[in-house]
């Protein structure tokens, strides 16, 4: 088939939810084909992901990607020109061998995976397939169940929360559009709430709101509030999520002190504090409860909860080597997947077939600083992940996702599974 061969790969610039520079890459294909893709960035990224070239001049407060973009136009236009974009593996391992360090440094992950999703997307139109079916065949059939940020903290908000993210889970339903109403009554309940109480309606960077409040308990009252007043009963239509994120609250002595709030825990007190939490909310996944160097603490935690999901996002950053140790040693039970942590999509894809080989659970994820790219709805459904997580159900860059999964699921009609 030469006519899904690579005819010209154009990297350029464009900027993020945050107004930071970003890589897209578009693939032009010999049968006149052309897509692109972009990649998203985090704001509390874990130490061992791949590596997301800066440029660190004056221009953009260092956060130009030129040279990134640079890599894309030169060394990897080069290296695959003539080469199919439906052979994916091949496609990632030449940029991989290309690259040459553990990292992803020479070339940078940020200019390697807009390439990567781009070839994967302009094989999936030469086949006039949507991308969910192209990646994932005829067994691809099950939407997510979407994590939505509703009340934003930590590095996503100026606010005074020190945990992240706190999400609703809309899982009882009997499809995703159903849901998605649920999470989206709820947020707009949430925001009616804080007007009542005279708190602010400001959004943190995934488009939850972000007000100040008293503890992360009040935070948790008044989602559960925000759920009853939309008319849903929390713990039975509609559970919780967190994302701690406390790799931001660790020391090098292995513990922690909680930046806004100034208070010190060791991972017994911490543990005890998420014990007590989950006693009294009904919360069913938390992400990473620990920093990504605390494995015993991953360990104990995960024995002690059998029966809530424990998440490993800067644990195990996509990579399949962190996932193994987290396997050996039985830390966490669930994963969350970003494909530009670890680079490539032969690679993310790798790495969920090990997790759901071995019993882990999976969540597709977005960056706090994210596009209109919604390439991880159709990975989601692809590989029925089961779970995903893109934020409030506000805001361009999220909806994107939110809205091709809407689309995913009228396009696969009575057969969507959702939920089961
Ligand atoms: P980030 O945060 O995209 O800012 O790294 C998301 C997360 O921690 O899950
Ligand atoms: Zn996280």
């Amino acid at each position: 088939m030469t006519e899904c061969r690579i005819k010209r790969i154009v990297g350029r610039q464009i900027f993020d939810s945050r107004g930071t520079p970003t890589v897209e890459a578009s693939v032009l294909l010999k049968n006149g084909v052309m897509s692109s893709a972009s990649v998203p960035s985090g704001a509390s990224k874990g130490m061992y992901e791949a590596f997301e070239m800066r440029d660190e001049e004056r221009e953009f407060y260092g956060k130009g990607v030129k040279r990134a973009i640079n890599n894309i136009n030169t060394e990897l236009s080069r290296i695959l020109e003539s080469k199919r974009a439906d052979d994916q593996a091949l496609i990632d391992s030449i940029m991989i061998e290309a690259d040459g360090t553990a990292n992803k440094s020479a070339l940078g992950a940020n200019a390697i995976l807009a390439v990567s999703l781009a070839c994967a997307k302009a094989a999936a139109t030469s086949y006039k397939m949507p991308l969910y079916r192209y990646l994932g065949g005829v067994g691809a059939r099950v939407l997510p169940t979407p994590m939505m940020n509703i009340l934003n903290g930590g590095a996503h908000a100026d606010n005074n929360l020190d945990i992240q993210e706190f999400m609703i889970v809309p899982s009882v339903f009997d499809s995703f559009s159903r849901a998605m109403r649920a999470g989206a009554e709820i947020y707009m309940a949430l925001k009616n709430l804080l007007k009542e109480k005279k708190l602010s309606i400001a959004v943190g960077d995934e488009g939850g709101f972000a007000p100040n409040l008293e503890n992360e308990y009040k935070a948790l009252e008044l989602i559960c509030d925000a759920a009853q007043k939309a008319g849903y009963t929390p713990g039975k239509d509609v559970f919780i999520a967190l994302d701690i994120a406390s790799s931001e609250w660790a020391d090098e002595k292995g513990n922690y002190k909680l930046p806004k709030c100034g208070k010190k825990m060791t991972c017994e007190e911490l543990s005890l504090y998420y014990s007590d939490l989950t006693d009294k909310f009904p919360i069913v996944s938390i992400e990473d409860p620990f920093s990504e160097n605390d494995w015993k603490a991953f360990e104990r935690f995960t024995k002690k909860h059998a029966s809530l999901q424990i998440v490993g996002d800067d644990l195990f950053v996509t990579n399949s080597e962190r996932l193994k140790i987290g396997i050996d040693n039985s830390c966490a039970n669930a994963i969350l997947i970003k494909p530009n942590q670890i680079g490539t999509l032969t690679e993310t894809l790798d790495v969920i077939r090990l997790a759901q080989k071995n019993g882990y659970k999976t969540v597709i994820s977005h960056r706090s600083g994210d596009t209109e790219d919604s390439s991880i709805a159709d990975i989601a459904v692809a590989v029925n992940a089961g779970q995903i997580k893109t934020g409030a159900p506000a805001r361009g860059e999220r909806i994107a996702k939110y809205n091709r999964l809407l689309r995913i699921e009228s396009n696969l009609g009575m057969s969507a599974i959702y939920g089961k």
